[in-house]
């Protein structure tokens, strides 16, 4: 039984297949999947796929990379599109945040992530944050904007043991993939030892970051076994517990 926090199968990586792809999952034990928006067009591809899937959740909102299209008017459709249904399907405001590998500058990129922290403070929601190259920032923000009060996940989480113990201070959970299962993960493996496992999520960020063995091709949900294998090794307990604790994780994350 997994829960995949984190998926993007409205991407064009997935035109080919993508229904077949969604039908095998039951099966498979993929037994839930948020898809998280990354753009104003991606908050209503994201909506319509979790209305047409029971086991599909959605998360909507702008990615720091996508923040130069935000406007007050984009902020406020976003706002409309979570509260227009009342059938629980969004439960979260994301993937928000800072990337300072990426454009727009860093000052357009804190406006909007303040203001997309700020929606998720009124409308009761939980945010899935993307912070790359910007540790400090998004700290200071988290901290000066009352992140403990907001809650969610900091989604491939990419920094230091020290910076991970600041996020589970605040109550947040700690976003887990195909990172994890890569030679290089050296730092990662670290913060997964540290943190408790009833703070940690399984997410995939699919079509990127696939496990190994299939590293470089495209991700799905279906590779979370090779993750939940290599969290259970380190945590030295049985895929099944690793598998039941992840699953209740994402059910309090997403507060289900
Ligand atoms: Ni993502």
């Amino acid at each position: 039984m997994i829960f995949d926090t984190h998926a993007h199968y409205d991407d064009e990586a997935f035109d080919e297949d993508r229904e077949q792809l969604l039908a095998s999952f039951k099966e498979n034990g993929i037994d839930a999947v948020t898809n998280v928006a990354a753009s104003l067009s991606s908050c209503k591809t994201t909506l319509e796929l979790a209305r047409n899937h029971d086991f599909m959740y959605a998360a909507l909102g702008v990615h720091p990379s996508e923040s130069a299209e935000l406007s007050d008017e984009g902020l406020k459709d976003i706002e409309t599109w979570c509260t227009e249904r009342q059938d629980g399907k969004v439960r979260a405001i994301g993937e928000i945040g800072l990337d300072y590998w990426e454009e727009p500058d860093k000052g357009i990129q804190k406006k909007w992530f303040v203001a997309q922290l700020d929606l998720a403070r009124r409308l009761k929601l939980p945010v899935i944050i993307h912070s790359r190259d910007a540790a400090k920032d998004t700290l200071d923000i988290m901290k000066a904007e009352h992140g403990s009060d907001i809650g969610g996940v900091i989604h491939c989480f990419s920094y230091t043991k020290e910076m991970a113990r600041e996020y589970l201070d605040m109550g947040f959970f700690l976003g887990i993939g195909g990172v994890l299962t890569f030679k290089n993960a050296r730092k990662l493996v670290e913060t997964v030892e540290y943190a408790p496992l009833d703070r940690l999520v399984l997410e995939t960020d699919c079509p990127y970051l696939s496990p190994v063995p299939n590293r470089g091709k495209r991700n799905s949900s279906l590779n979370l076994t090779y993750v939940a294998d290599q969290l259970a090794a380190l945590k030295g307990v049985d895929r099944e517990t690793v598998e039941k604790m992840t699953w209740d994780n994402a059910r309090k994350l997403y507060r289900l």
